[in-house]
């Protein structure tokens, strides 16, 4: 496959196709409310932060996209509200015209019928190019493990710096990061945050939320919690910080 990527500012033409795209995402992850602050404005507002992926044998249709967004730095430590905090900031900053100094990666997701075709490390590539070509030294990323949810139980902060035999971390997702030159730094314990009602509950997932108490949610990173007298179920999301040093 011979990709090319580029952003949709440069190639307008996939805006109405970006979000069409066939995707792996499972539907609760689209509930989480703080993308409602990026993605109605991602291809107006943000389009030299997304980048779009189409392979020269069959040009115009979509491989892979990538997002990301500036946002005002810290001197302080990544924020523990990872995806969420970056979205909030970025979008707040630009609104009080403050700096946006650094630049956060959002999502990468590739065509569902390409997974495990090798896309992923390409759209990595691309995305640290590309924030070095915007002058960046450095692109964060809260990155959302993708065999995390087959053990839901287990902590992030063990799961994020477990090592396989050669070093390289065990989960696939985090390898490809460590691999384009990035380097784990810390778990975002509160990346995500979805609330819903149990009725909503129910209609993204299938399951009856009928108990209170931790539930497991095929696809999701830890137990969603459920409080069936408060009629509401919430999960948190950790995800992991990973900083690629851009030369
Ligand atoms: C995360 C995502 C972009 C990774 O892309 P991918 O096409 O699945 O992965 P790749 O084929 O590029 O392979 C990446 C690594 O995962 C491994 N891998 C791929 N499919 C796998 C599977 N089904 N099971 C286990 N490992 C798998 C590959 O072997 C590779 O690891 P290696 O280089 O050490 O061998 C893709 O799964 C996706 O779009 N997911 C949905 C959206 C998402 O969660 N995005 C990330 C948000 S931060």
């Amino acid at each position: 496959m011979s990709l090319r990527i580029t952003t949709l500012a440069e190639r307008p033409e996939f805006a109405s196709a970006l979000w069409e795209m066939d995707h792996s995402w499972r539907v609760f992850m689209f509930n989480d409310p703080i993308a409602d602050l990026f993605y109605p404005i991602a291809a107006t507002d943000y389009a030299d932060y997304v980048l779009v992926a189409d392979d020269d044998a069959e040009p115009g249709r979509m491989v892979a996209r990538a997002c990301m967004i500036p946002f005002p730095a810290r001197d302080d430590e990544l924020p523990d509200d990872g995806w969420d905090g970056v979205i909030r900031q970025g979008w707040l900053a630009r609104k009080l015209d403050r700096p946006l100094d650094a630049v956060s990666a959002l999502e990468i997701t590739v065509r569902k019928d390409l997974l495990g075709s090798g896309v992923s490390p390409a759209m990595v590539a691309g995305m640290r190019e590309h924030a070095a070509r915007l002058g960046f030294r450095e692109l964060v990323a809260p990155v959302r493990p993708n065999q995390k949810h087959l053990e839901p139980h287990t902590p992030m902060t063990e799961y994020a710096f477990r090592p396989r035999e050669d070093g390289l971390p065990h989960d696939a997702w985090l390898r490809v990061h460590v691999r384009a030159g990035g380097e784990i730094v810390k778990v975002a314990p509160r990346s995500m945050v979805i609330p819903g009602t149990l009725a909503e509950w129910r209609e993204w997932t299938g399951l009856p939320f009928d108990r209170t108490g931790p539930v497991e949610v095929p696809g999701a990173l830890s137990p969603v919690y459920c409080d069936v007298a408060q009629d509401h179920a919430v999960y948190i999301e950790p995800n992991v910080w990973v900083s690629h040093r851009l030369s």
